[in-house]
């Protein structure tokens, strides 16, 4: 196993993708089983189509030298940051006051959290020599790597609650020490598809607030939530006097289906986000060309859907307008042309086809996660058991009675080699494979944001494969 990032969970996850995801595999899985498709239940993506919408604007926009001919700086294009701030702060409803100095465009999620990582260990040896940082798993391995990677001791916090994968907050907050600076929190939680709610999240808060701990919120799958009303961090955050401590992280690779466009966000106190860009400027002196426009059209476009659904009031999208034109105003002469495509893609706000559009692609994102969970319940409940409630993501995490006692990453080697079906199993999302034997059989995380044909495709090619190799 390499150890280059000591983080158990982020190197099992190597060893699994050093096959599953070798092109070299793929290919003689190709030509062993000519005509069979490789499925992935596997990666945590969102494997519908991208709004068409989103793609053709972005790619529009994308001609215009205002998003290529130099470097924007390490904080990411003006356009994106201030389309960003404008968001959240309609967002936030009154109690959240962004602006553009408060945001750093990234290239994805994961460099916001290698970034994050870094900045707030910095942050952190003002208040310890050793800072730590609790990661409730299972969860996401980079998340874990990052923090590994970056200095921190990582405590890794699993639930002793029965009934529940995430840990409750008292049993985070128990298992803080007073080197503990950072406290990770995924919404919804992959690859459970647990998060916190309200009550719980204010009670975090407040004690992160009493402890001078940063909260590293990551919101990679928020926005597909199956009832769209989840509890708002930063609004939580700012009622208890505790936004400062709050850095967000996100991107639109789940919510929107483009990861290979590598367009993410980090959102913190200015200050934290003035220390970042330093820090940026050796891996990121500029954001990916296509992040502004991509973040112009999709932040603004999503005030107006939200508001056609009733979680923002009717102006939200003429107050986003208004707040982007203050943030990019003084900024006329030094970028040229800004106000051209600022206004272009503000249009799309006004048009009622545009917003209809990116509803629509998000009311069937959310059906057809619906129907696939119906599948897994009506018809695989014999072959896995043990998945937490759904409550609107994309990841479940099952067990598979029939596989127990089996090798972790032999058998999920021999399910894709033997069955070209890509899954990740439980090593994966935290602690290590004699943690897991001992809480019960084989468990592995199946994403299931892909066409239900495809889906049912996956499901029937895992029986096959449990069958077979459970024998
Ligand atoms: C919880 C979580 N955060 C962040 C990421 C990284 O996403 P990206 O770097 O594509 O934005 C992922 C990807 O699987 C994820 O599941």
């Amino acid at each position: 196993m390499g150890t280059v990032v000591p983080f158990a969970p982020w190197n099992f996850m190597l060893d699994v993708d050093g096959v599953n995801y070798s092109l070299a595999e793929q290919e003689a899985f190709a030509r062993r089983r000519p005509g069979t498709d490789i499925v992935n239940l596997s990666s945590g993506i969102n494997a519908l189509r991208p709004p068409s919408v989103l793609v053709d604007t972005v790619v529009g926009c994308a001609r215009d030298p205002l998003f290529w001919h130099d470097y924007d700086g390490p904080e990411g294009h003006l356009v994106g940051r201030a389309a960003i701030a404008a968001h959240e702060t309609v967002r936030g409803g009154g109690g959240v006051r962004l602006d553009p100095s408060q945001v750093v465009v990234t290239a994805g999620a994961s460099a916001a959290l290698a970034l994050a990582s870094r900045g707030l260990h910095q942050w952190g040896l003002r208040v310890s020599d050793r800072p730590a940082a609790l990661v409730p798993v299972p969860t996401f391995p980079l998340a874990g790597a990052a923090l590994t990677d970056a200095g921190f001791t990582v405590e890794e916090v699993a639930s002793g609650t029965p009934g529940r994968w995430l840990p409750t907050v008292a049993e985070l907050i128990e298992a803080a020490t007073p080197e503990t600076t950072v406290v990770y929190v995924n919404t919804f939680n992959n690859p459970t598809g647990e998060r916190y709610e309200e009550d719980e999240l204010r009670s975090l808060v407040r004690w992160a607030r009493d402890h001078d701990v940063h909260l590293l919120h990551d919101t990679v799958s928020s926005d597909v939530s199956a009832s769209g009303d989840l509890p708002y961090l930063p609004g939580i955050a700012a009622e208890e006097g505790h936004l400062p401590g709050l850095v967000t992280v996100s991107s639109l690779s789940k919510s929107r289906a483009v990861p290979g466009f590598r367009i993410g966000w980090l959102i913190a106190d200015a200050p934290l986000v003035g220390e970042l860009a330093r820090i940026n400027e050796l891996a990121a002196p500029s954001s990916p060309g296509i992040a502004a426009p991509a973040l112009l059209f999709d932040r603004m476009v999503m005030i107006a859907v939200e508001a056609s659904e009733g979680r923002c009031p009717a102006d939200a999208p003429s107050r986003a307008r208004e707040l982007l034109a203050d943030s990019l105003s003084g900024y006329r002469r030094a970028i040229p042309g800004i106000d051209e495509v600022t206004t272009a893609v503000s249009k799309a706000l006004e048009d009622e086809d545009v917003v209809e559009r990116l509803k629509q692609w998000r009311t069937d994102l959310r059906s057809t996660l619906s129907d696939n969970i119906d599948m897994l319940r009506a018809e695989a409940d014999d072959l896995v058991t043990g998945f937490p409630d759904w409550r609107g993501d994309f990841n479940t995490f099952v067990d598979i009675p029939a596989l127990a006692g089996h090798g972790y990453l032999d058998t999920c080697h021999r399910i894709f080699r033997e069955f070209g079906l890509q899954t990740l199993p439980a090593p994966a999302f935290g602690r290590d494979e004699p943690w897991w034997r001992r809480r019960g059989p084989y468990r592995m995380r199946l994403s299931f944001a892909l066409p239900t044909p495809t889906w049912s495709a996956g499901l029937r090619r895992l029986r096959r494969a449990v069958e077979e190799l459970g024998r």
